[in-house]
């Protein structure tokens, strides 16, 4: 078991300032001082996160029979959250020192450092006078409507706190408009926002964040023997994105620590550079969800088997993996720097984003071998136009070829054409209308037919 207090800040440090520097990941509002806990992603973040839940989607809802999508609304009805007990139970205890006046989350003091100097934990410093632990509530709300005044209740709505409300709410709308049979899921991936006491480590625990989760309806008998099913579902999907099994730890979540509803919960943790952290839950939730929802409406949400002829309120299994964080493990998983000896014998680091090709955010580069070469380029002018009809291609006739190489290295470009002589058919007709493939990890080149291309990264990058 890998040691939950091994972080490696150095590394970690080095992941931030490539992903600014390189438009993967940007601090949201940064202009005007930073938006704490928000974030915005960049060209590259934004291509390799669609990559993920597109990914997510096919392999959850797309390839399944058992499994629908859905796409609730951000802003929640505050009887939902009355009646799945958030309003006035979601918090997390915080203390407050009165010296430093920070705020800070009493769970976890040992991750955090207050604000005096030398910096230590929170309560350390000779001079921190902390409070008692009181609970901090994490809702976020607005109001709506142009009527709405600062005193009226009834015009509060909430940010969501989790995208699963909006899925037991339609249940029953999405179940009879679909006739399915237990078991089923309904999956979303979407916006969720928590005003977290004390953000950090990057983009691991924001304020808005994005989830993917799923609930599972089925019968009681089968909640047990599902929740293990979709645990083994879930570390495969890990595995298949880049984020191997050897890097991902379960914890069974013991009796006493798990929400009271749930009589099981797995947390898949990640070993980040700042420590073993959770990627996602996969809880065996009961009838509660369901059972809180008929008690609030008022409206039954009973199923009624067919075969059994037998009356019961569902049970649900839900893996509820987060979006972000998910980007951040692909992101640490792929980051590499390896020492290569160059042409004049001199050592020199390579850094490279080993991302798998399906979630890399450019998938070819293309390059003319001289940019004053119309012919060359002219092809390869044309090999982008029908490449990127399918995928996302990035032409650079910019500097030295090594170079151009280097820059789709760092960001984790799988594969690099180059247009050159030989395409033209300067070495003879054998090699006329091929070009270099050139492969990251490896940085092998091999030829190829420039027709062949297609098909063959279309199979690649899928
Ligand atoms: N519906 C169940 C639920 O929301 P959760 O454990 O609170 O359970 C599920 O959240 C996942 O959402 C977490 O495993 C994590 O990946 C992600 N998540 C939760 N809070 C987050 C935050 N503040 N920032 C980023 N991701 C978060």
């Amino acid at each position: 078991m890998a040691n939950k207090d091994v972080t490696d800040p150095a590394r970690m440090e080095k992941i931030v300032s490539l992903c600014k520097r390189r438009g993967f990941i940007f601090q949201a509002g940064e202009l005007y001082g930073g938006l704490n806990g928000c974030w915005d992603y960049g060209p590259l973040g934004t291509e390799l996160k669609r990559n993920l839940k597109d990914y997510w989607w096919r392999k959850t809802v797309q390839e399944r029979d058992d499994v629908l999508g859905m796409d609730g609304s951000i802003l929640t009805h505050q009887d939902v959250l009355k009646a799945s007990g958030h309003i006035g139970g979601f918090s997390d205890p915080m203390v407050d020192c009165k010296t430093c006046k920070g705020r800070f989350r009493a769970d976890n003091l040992d991750n955090l450092q207050c604000g005096q100097k030398p910096s230590c934990q929170p309560g350390d410093h000779k001079t921190c006078e902390l409070t008692e632990p009181r609970a901090f509530d994490l809702m976020l709300s607005t109001k709506l409507g142009a009527l709405a005044t600062d005193d009226d209740p009834k015009a509060v709505a909430y940010l969501r706190p989790e995208t699963a409300q909006s899925i037991f709410c339609q249940y029953k709308n999405i179940s009879d408009s679909n006739r399915v049979k237990l078991p089923f899921g309904i999956a979303q991936v979407g916006k969720s926002f928590r005003n977290e006491i004390n953000p950090r480590n990057y983009t691991f625990r924001s304020r808005e964040f994005e989830q993917m989760e799923v609930e599972y309806f089925c019968h009681p008998d089968d909640g047990m023997r599902l929740t293990d099913e979709w645990l083994e579902k879930r570390l495969e999907f890990y595995e298949e994105i880049g984020v191997p099994r050897e890097k991902l730890h379960i914890l069974d979540v013991p009796d006493g620590e798990r929400a009271f509803y749930s009589k099981k919960t797995y947390d898949i943790e990640y070993e980040f550079p700042f420590g073993i952290q959770e990627l996602e839950g996969v809880a065996y939730r009961t009838d509660y969800d369901l059972s809180v929802h008929q008690k609030g409406s008022g409206k039954s949400q009973e199923y009624f088997d067919e075969e059994t002829k037998e009356k019961f309120i569902p049970h649900v299994v839900e893996p509820s993996a987060g979006c972000d964080r998910t980007v951040l493990a692909i992101i640490c998983e792929a980051f590499d720097e390896e020492t290569l000896t160059n042409d004049k014998g001199k050592e020199e680091i390579r850094t490279v984003m080993r991302f798998k090709p399906t979630m890399a955010p450019i998938k070819v580069g293309i390059f003319p071998l001289l940019k004053k070469n119309e012919e060359q380029v002219a092809i390869a002018k044309e090999l982008q136009a029908k490449l990127q009809k399918w995928m996302p291609v990035f032409y650079d006739e910019s500097g030295a070829v090594g170079r151009r190489y280097r820059r789709q290295d760092e960001v984790g470009t799988p594969y690099c054409v180059t247009i050159d002589f030989d395409t033209l058919g300067e070495s003879g007709e054998e090699l006329k209308d091929t070009v270099t493939l050139r492969h990251r990890d490896s940085m092998e080149q091999e030829r190829m037919k420039i027709d062949d291309l297609l098909p063959w990264l279309l199979e690649k990058v899928k």
